[in-house]
């Protein structure tokens, strides 16, 4: 990347635009309820194949990508585009490349295998042809701000800071064509595969605990819960009783509570359904009350299934010293979020799927999907919005099935992100 772009730029260079993109985020996104605008769309398409089983991933690529086209591009592509496919193959192939040419980091000396070579010279033709891509769209932007069109998107932000800073005279900085060509890819990038597999992950679960399913998904023999009531109860019979009363946070009380909230919205009836948690925890608005039990549920998923197990890495600029242990001027730091998230010392029952933990004041606290410190992921409000959103009006209109046979903690798909393996639901409108 030629310490360009975002996610591997440092220093000045790294701040100046951090700090311009976190207002150019906040400028495009302002007053938009982006879950729902993205949530409608898919409602309306998912009516298409109403009561088939299908693959959501090629629907969810398709909405989540022209959502992150519009905001970084200002333009969306059609369903049947060609570029728009090859972009989306780019990215699919690209994320799974990027786990297996990850070892390079610990061990440098596999880039030189030929399998490894072959990889990382399909990653840069690919970064070429998507330049030339982002050269033409950055082309029809100049033309449209030319025509005094008002700013819509990132890439309208960065060429008025180009062209402003030209205008009086001073230094371009960070502010490169080269580099908009970087930072649109890693917004792309980093924005569309994380809230897509985030939303997969989640289906996959609320379709596993819809009670009108005809398997009980959460019986398989995989599933921790299943395990944990083997070696606990005294027959597994009685483990059998135990599991119906379990997930108390469950497709149907979710859906209960989101319309509820809905109907309490627009007819100002205070005696509606109450569901008497503590929603303090997770919510901050009356807006977002009626999410206490999405928000739960979405928690727990991400702990099991942390998008990123092992995070972003990061290095030590000097000698430190963590816990009594010494680390040196450039060691990597691994985040571990898999083991953070399963820490029996932080956890009670770390491996049973419990959405309600999170209903307790200050659970949520011990997780961090998107990291924490100045690098922290910037489009985590985005990406909450978006994934509560989306779940959201997908639940208020449909029920969610999962295909008959399907395992749902089967071992996951590790590439640069943790994916559910190829999965199909069902959706009936209620
Ligand atoms: C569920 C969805 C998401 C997850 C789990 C996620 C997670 C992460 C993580 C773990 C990091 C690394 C932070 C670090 O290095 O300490 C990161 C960085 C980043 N994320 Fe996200 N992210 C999500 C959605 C998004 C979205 C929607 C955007 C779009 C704006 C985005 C843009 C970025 C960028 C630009 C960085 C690099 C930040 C920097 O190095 O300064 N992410 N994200």
């Amino acid at each position: 990347m030629h310490g360009k772009g975002i996610i591997c730029s440092e220093g000045a260079f790294w701040s100046q635009q951090r700090l311009w993109l976190g207002g150019a985020l906040k400028q495009v996104l302002k007053d938009r309820n982006v879950g729902e605008e993205v949530g409608r769309k898919l409602c309306t398409a998912l009516a298409k194949s109403e009561g088939q089983y299908l693959d959501l991933t090629p629907l969810l690529s398709h909405y989540i990508g022209n959502f992150m086209n519009k905001i970084i591009f200002g333009m969306e592509y059609s369903e049947d585009s060609a570029t728009w496919h090859y972009l989306q193959e780019l990215r699919e192939e690209g994320i799974k490349l990027m786990g297996v040419c990850g070892a390079v980091n610990f061990l440098p000396f596999l880039r030189f295998l030929p399998q490894t070579s072959r990889n990382i010279n399909w990653i840069k033709k690919g970064q070429f042809q998507t330049h030339k891509e982002y050269e033409r769209i950055i082309k029809e932007r100049e033309q449209y701000l030319s025509n005094c069109g008002t700013p819509e998107c990132i890439t309208d932000l960065f060429l008025i800071q180009m062209e402003e800073r030209c205008a009086a005279g001073k230094d371009l900085e960070s502010f490169t064509r080269e580099q908009l060509y970087y930072l649109q890819a890693d917004l792309f990038g980093a924005g569309t595969d994380t809230t897509l597999t985030s939303i997969l992950w989640n289906i996959l679960m609320l379709a596993a605990s819809c009670s009108s399913g005809q398997d009980d998904h959460f019986m398989s023999t995989d599933n921790p819960r299943t395990n944990h009531f083997k070696n606990h109860s005294k027959t597994y019979d009685d483990a059998l009783d135990n599991l119906l009363t379990i997930p108390t946070i469950n497709q149907e009380t979710i859906q209960k509570e989101l319309i509820a909230n809905y109907h309490d919205k627009h007819s100002n009836n205070d005696d509606s359904y109450n569901f008497q948690v503590d929603t303090d925890a997770i919510t901050k608005s009356r807006e977002q009350k009626g999410m206490a039990l999405l928000k739960a549920f979405v928690l727990e998923v991400s702990r099991l299934r942390p998008v990123t197990p092992l995070g972003v890495p990061h290095g030590t600029l000097q000698d430190i010293q963590i816990d009594g242990q010494i680390l040196k001027k450039g060691t990597m730091i691994l985040p571990n979020h898999w083991f953070i998230n399963r820490d029996p010392q932080v956890w009670k029952d770390p491996n049973e799927f419990k959405p309600e933990r999170f209903l307790e004041a200050g659970a949520a606290r011990n997780m961090f999907p998107f990291q924490i410190g100045k690098r922290r992921c910037i489009g985590e409000e985005l990406a909450r919005d978006l994934v509560h959103g989306i779940l959201a009006c997908i639940l208020k209109e449909y029920r969610i099935e999962l295909e008959p046979g399907t395992d749902p903690w089967c071992t996951p798909n590790h590439g640069f992100t943790l994916e559910p393996k190829k999965f199909r639901v069902k959706f009936t409108r209620i």
